[in-house]
């Protein structure tokens, strides 16, 4: 191997201890920084991390003089689209968490500056490395269900409110919503092959989060949704039904459904506890609904041992190998930017208590 790749870290918080530790662990890279604009923080991180002679910095733009070959960006949300338009201005391919930003406009700067500047972005959903994911895709892909014309995703938390900066709205923008909503959102539009959305009809709700019963250390702190449930029409008369909670009294807004014109294919949450709506890949019983000599019936899909795979490494490694082949990014912008365009929907069209149109030019 003649070089290495030069990484470097941007948002040094609790997401970018995941990152570096995959990066420890592949000889091709080298972390040649980090910054966070907390003064002290990025330095404490590298050191933490074993990377004391690498550099810190207390912002994005003074880490990226260094000439780096690749960032991840582990910033709160609403810092997402400014650290990755600066980081492809500088030269750098990125690996950004997700939510991929917070709005339409943002995503679309985000898409322009990849374009201009001949680097990709990939948006950090490490679901799609777990195989029962893959299996959903493979069956849905595979015409099993033919023409799929309504789906149902979300799942959500009975109580699972975070706290810190996930709940500000300067620093966050949104709750639920788009924390482990785009989770859900990306595992039901990725298995039907991410068509285009047309308009979003959403209500977003806060009842726990400010409720000083049932959120004691943070109700006078929490400024975004902890429930929202919004209905999107998709491009081929697709309908998606998303329903997303952090608080509830209920153990599950349902299970992901993907009806067919030929069959139907149900896929049940793992677990009830703390379940982000997909974020850890895993899935509990997968089940296609059809017809067997007429007769309706209800086949099981065997689950595939996945406990062994690191969903997080997978995802980290596909991005650095794309780095370095040259390749596309293992999970694109021009799917991505769909994800975001439903967010952007739902904020909107909460906010407005009217249907939006979500449809945009780049
Ligand atoms: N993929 C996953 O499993 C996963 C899990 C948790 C969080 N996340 C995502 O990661 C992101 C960060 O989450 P977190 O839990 O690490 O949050 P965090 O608040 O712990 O860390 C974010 C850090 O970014 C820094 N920061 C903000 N704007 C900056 C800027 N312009 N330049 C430099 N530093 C800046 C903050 O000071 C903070 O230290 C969120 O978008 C979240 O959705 C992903």
């Amino acid at each position: 191997m003649d070089k290495k790749l030069r990484i470097g870290i941007i948002g040094t918080g609790g997401i970018a201890g995941a990152h570096i530790n995959c990066y420890k662990q592949m000889a091709d890279v080298e972390i040649v920084g980090g910054a966070d604009i907390i003064p002290g923080k990025a330095r404490e991180y590298l050191d933490r991390n074993g990377f004391e002679n690498a550099e810190d910095f207390e912002s994005a733009d003074e880490l990226l003089k260094l000439g780096l070959d690749a960032v991840s960006v582990c910033t709160y949300n609403s810092t997402h689209a400014e650290c990755a338009v600066k980081a492809l201005e500088a030269g750098c391919h990125v690996l950004l968490e997700k939510p991929m930003c917070l709005t339409i406009r943002q995503a679309i700067d985000i898409v322009r500056a990849e374009q201009k500047s001949g680097k990709s972005v990939s948006i950090g959903f490490q679901p799609r490395y777990g195989k029962n994911f893959q299996k959903v895709k493979e069956i849905i892909s595979s015409g099993a269900l033919g023409e799929v014309y309504y789906v149902q995703t979300g799942g959500g938390r009975r109580r699972g409110m975070p706290g810190g900066t996930f709940i500000s709205k300067e620093k966050a923008g949104v709750g639920a919503l788009a924390d482990i909503g785009c989770y859900a959102l990306d595992f039901a539009m990725n298995s039907i092959g991410y068509p285009k959305p047309l308009t979003v009809s959403a209500v977003a709700y806060n009842h726990f989060g400010t409720s000083p019963k049932y959120n004691a250390g943070n109700y006078d702190k929490f400024e975004v949704d902890d429930f929202s449930s919004a209905f999107v029409r998709l491009e081929s008369g697709i309908t998606l039904d998303f329903r997303m909670s952090w608080a509830m009294h209920m153990d599950t807004t349902g299970d992901f459904l993907f009806l067919g014109k030929e069959a139907g294919l149900k896929v049940k949450q793992p677990h009830y506890e703390l379940w982000g709506g997909a974020w850890d890949g895993a899935v509990g019983q997968i089940t296609l609904y059809h017809d067997m000599l007429g007769q309706p019936t209800a086949t099981p899909i065997p689950l595939i041992n996945d406990e062994k795979s690191n969903l997080f490494f997978n995802k980290v490694r596909a991005f650095v190998d794309a780095v370095l082949t040259g390749g596309p990014a293992p999970i694109p912008t021009s799917q991505i930017i769909y994800n975001q365009a439903i967010i952007d929907g739902i904020i909107r069209s909460s906010q407005s208590g009217k249907e939006v149109d979500v449809t945009f030019t780049i």
